[in-house]
């Protein structure tokens, strides 16, 4: 049975989507049916189609009751919408229906677990306490139905000293045996975060089994949206602290993601770390989950947006919100790398190349502009006597605005700067990021969308991304050095395949 408030919802989100032009949205980024957008969750694959929910308040382009939006795809780049799938309608979920994940029951259905959030009186005074719970819904695809026996984890299932209000985003995913395992955030005694883990013989009951991994307080407070997978013979768990110090060129983002590659010990239900990295070193990133795809990748998706710079978009525009690319997963000399999935291949028209061009001071070259573009460049030194002091490569460019990615190849580091891309706040809008030369060159691919950034450094060793708001009609792009620069630079349009046969 659909909801009073679900069926609002739906009934909202088909009316305003109309008012939403093709072109006020990205090309190939998922954006909120209508209004306000946060994590991704429940990113799974689901009887022949890629499912993406997300955190979704329909009707304004702001934080609210969290619902879950619902979006399908076959190649994680062209997007339908679906129905809204939750609307916080039940006691258990009244505050909202916040971050969680999806999985497929042997019996075909399709299973949802998400934290419940409702607020309960504190000694019957004025305070209210906020609670928050595991939660399951069932469905086909499109419609989801709450389990009856909700919440199915809550407080009385915390090992000592847990927080209830701090109890959320559960991971689930399916054992080879059959049975059902679910990572949960959540906040211990000290203050910091920690990773819980849970057991269930049929995905409806679950028991309490170990803390996966402790914070300590190190890496920021609490930890929200974890992920763990087995990739290239290692154990990868990522979660996206709140309140990160910064450390050297790590964790800059105050709320970031957090890589811990290491080993997982099942029997004793703990994650034995290693090392730890930043996941993303832009601006905008958070909250990712991973699915694998049915050939065998292990393929991430993250809210391309920060916490702290909300205020960058007006809330007068009619969506707020952009997920990342999907970026496809590697674990190489102990670090997490990050490839735009190979489906992107397929939308790039229009090869632009040079080889071998000369920078010295600004350099403008035919053919290269545009603001769905993905960009190679590979960069050296031009003069063998004389390292160059920076190169640059702006685009979103116009006589008024631009955004710039700029190297110091003495310092090593690579800064992405979108201080004049057009927004009026005094957000943040520059972050800097050590890289690496291979043999004194610096490989970089730049994808744009629309409404945001990607940069993939040396092979995707590192990733930079930031969204930003500047007008389309800036969308010239040039290159500049102090000092010699020798670039090779290839471009392609990317365009969607119906756009291409409406031009034959
Ligand atoms: C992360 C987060 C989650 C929570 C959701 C609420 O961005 O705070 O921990 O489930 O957003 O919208």
């Amino acid at each position: 049975m659909t909801s009073q408030t679900l069926r609002e919802a739906r009934k909202y989100e088909e009316a305003f989507e109309k008012t939403i032009k093709k072109e006020e949205r990205p090309e190939i980024h998922l954006t909120p049916r209508t209004g306000w957008m946060n994590d991704p969750n429940g990113f799974s694959w689901y009887k022949g189609q890629y499912h993406m929910f997300y955190q979704y308040y329909p009707y304004e382009s702001k934080w609210g009751p969290m619902h879950w939006g619902h979006a399908v795809s076959r190649d994680l780049l062209h997007w339908e919408y679906l129905p809204a799938a939750l609307a916080p309608d039940e006691f258990y979920d009244m505050d909202g229906c916040f971050s969680g994940s999806a999985i497929e029951l042997p019996d075909g259905r399709q299973m949802l677990m998400y934290t419940g959030v409702s607020k309960e009186h504190k000694n019957y005074g004025p305070n209210m306490d906020v609670l928050q719970t595991q939660c399951i819904a069932i469905g086909d695809g499109m419609d989801y139905e709450k389990y009856e026996q909700n919440p199915v984890l809550d407080g009385e299932d915390l090992p000592e000293g847990g927080s209830r209000a701090d109890f959320r985003d559960p991971k689930i995913w399916r054992k080879r045996d059959g049975t059902y395992c679910c990572i949960i955030g959540n906040r211990p005694a000290d203050g910091s975060g920690q990773i819980l883990l849970y057991t269930s013989e049929d995905g409806f009951h679950w028991k309490y089994k170990s803390v996966l991994v402790s914070n300590f307080n190190r890496f920021g407070k609490m930890w929200e949206c974890p992920d763990l997978f087995e990739l290239n013979g290692k154990w990868v768990l990522l979660t996206s602290p709140q309140d990160m110090l910064p450390e050297g060129f790590e964790y800059h983002n105050g709320n970031g993601t957090l890589c811990l590659i290491g080993d997982f010990d099942e029997d004793a239900g703990v994650f034995k770390e290693m090392h730890n990295q930043s996941v993303d070193y832009g601006i905008d990133f958070y909250a990712p989950q991973t699915v694998l795809t049915p050939d065998g990748r292990r393929v991430m998706i993250g809210w391309m947006q920060n916490w702290d710079s909300c205020g960058i978009r007006s809330r007068e525009e009619p969506w707020f919100g952009q997920m990342s690319l999907p970026r496809e997963l590697f674990v190489k000399n102990n670090r997490l790398y990050q490839m735009p999935i190979k489906e992107l291949d397929a939308m790039r028209h229009n090869r632009v190349e040079y080889t071998g061009v000369t920078v010295a001071e600004t350099v403008w070259l035919d053919g290269i502009k545009g603001r769905k573009l993905d960009m190679e460049l590979t960069i050296r030194p031009g003069d063998p006597q004389e390292l160059y002091q920076k190169f640059a490569v702006r685009f979103a460019q116009n006589e008024r605005y631009h955004t710039s990615l700029s190297f110091r190849p003495r310092e090593s580091i690579l800064k992405i700067d979108r201080k004049f891309s057009g927004s009026r706040r005094a957000s943040i809008h520059q972050r800097r990021s050590l890289v690496n030369m291979v043999d004194g060159e610096l490989k970089l691919r730049i994808i744009l969308d629309r409404f945001s950034v990607e940069v993939f450094v040396n092979d995707g060793e590192q990733v930079l991304s930031a969204t930003m708001y500047t007008d389309q009609e800036a969308d010239r792009v040039s290159f500049f050095a102090d000092g010699t620069v020798n670039m090779d630079v290839v471009t392609y349009e990317l365009l969607h395949f119906t756009v291409i046969q409406d031009q034959i």
